[in-house]
């Protein structure tokens, strides 16, 4: 256990090298941030760049990777979909049973992380997770493609599985006994919210001197601060 624990960390004096990838390092000009450049409100503010990462046509803007911490103070990361952002935060579906489903159990602090290399932009969320509502977990559920619906009941995610096969049966299976019946969501499968409570908006600059706008909740305001990059 490292929880609030000080660790001597070793020094590694002699890795030896697969591959030396020190000679890649772009400048990155696309654009500037001030604190001057953004709005009062963080999620105002990503709604705006993300809007900007759409009609740019970024590959996968919606793509964040999630950190989680489980109980032992391991950290574990992966990419998910943001599938909304309501005036209380950033929505995502999976499996309550995965992974990242015992991790967020066991420890609600989580963080997020966009990267946007076309708009040399990068943002960074932490905040409290929460479930949605089964009303509004149903309600997502029912919007989506039966196969997804089939591949969120059949696959018990983060679990060792002997085989492809093992899947591919499972759908069959599940497909075969339908007869056109709506599928109901399982009860380990729905949204989560995550509950802001720092962002930082990074804008790529020439010389490692890029730009890092924070925004820091603190009594109920957000606080917007400059940070050395
Ligand atoms: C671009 C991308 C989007 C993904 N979106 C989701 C998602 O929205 N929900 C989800 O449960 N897994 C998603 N995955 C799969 C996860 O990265 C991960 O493999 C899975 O959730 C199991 O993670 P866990 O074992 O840490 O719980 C996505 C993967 C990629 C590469």
């Amino acid at each position: 256990m490292y929880l609030g624990q000080s660790v001597n960390l070793i020094y590694y004096n002699n890795p030896t090298m697969l591959r030396d990838l020190s000679k890649y390092n772009r400048s990155y000009s696309y654009a500037e941030l001030d604190v001057n450049d953004v709005v009062e409100n963080p999620i105002n503010q990503f709604v705006n760049w993300i809007d900007f990462a759409e009609e740019s046509g970024v590959d996968d803007f919606n793509a964040m990777i999630l950190s989680t911490v489980g109980e032992s103070g391991k950290s574990s990361s992966r990419a998910v979909l943001l599938k909304g952002v309501s005036e209380e935060g950033f929505i995502f579906y999976s499996n309550y049973s995965s992974k990242k489903g015992q991790q967020i159990k066991n420890n609600p602090n989580v963080s997020v992380v966009f990267f946007w290399s076309k708009l040399d932009r990068q943002i960074r969320i932490e905040g409290i997770i929460e479930k949605l509502s089964s009303t509004v977990s149903d309600n997502y559920f029912n919007s989506r493609a039966v196969d997804s619906q089939i591949g969120s009941i059949i696959s018990p995610q983060s679990q060792i599985i002997p085989s492809r096969d093992f899947l591919n049966e499972k759908m069959e299976e599940l497909k075969e006994s339908l007869h056109n019946r709506k599928l109901i969501r399982p009860i380990f499968w729905g949204g989560y919210i995550i509950k802001p409570n720092l962002f930082e908006f990074w804008q790529g600059r020439a010389d490692r001197l890029s730009d890092r706008i924070q925004y820091r909740l603190e009594e109920g305001k957000w606080l917007i601060e400059r940070l050395a990059p």
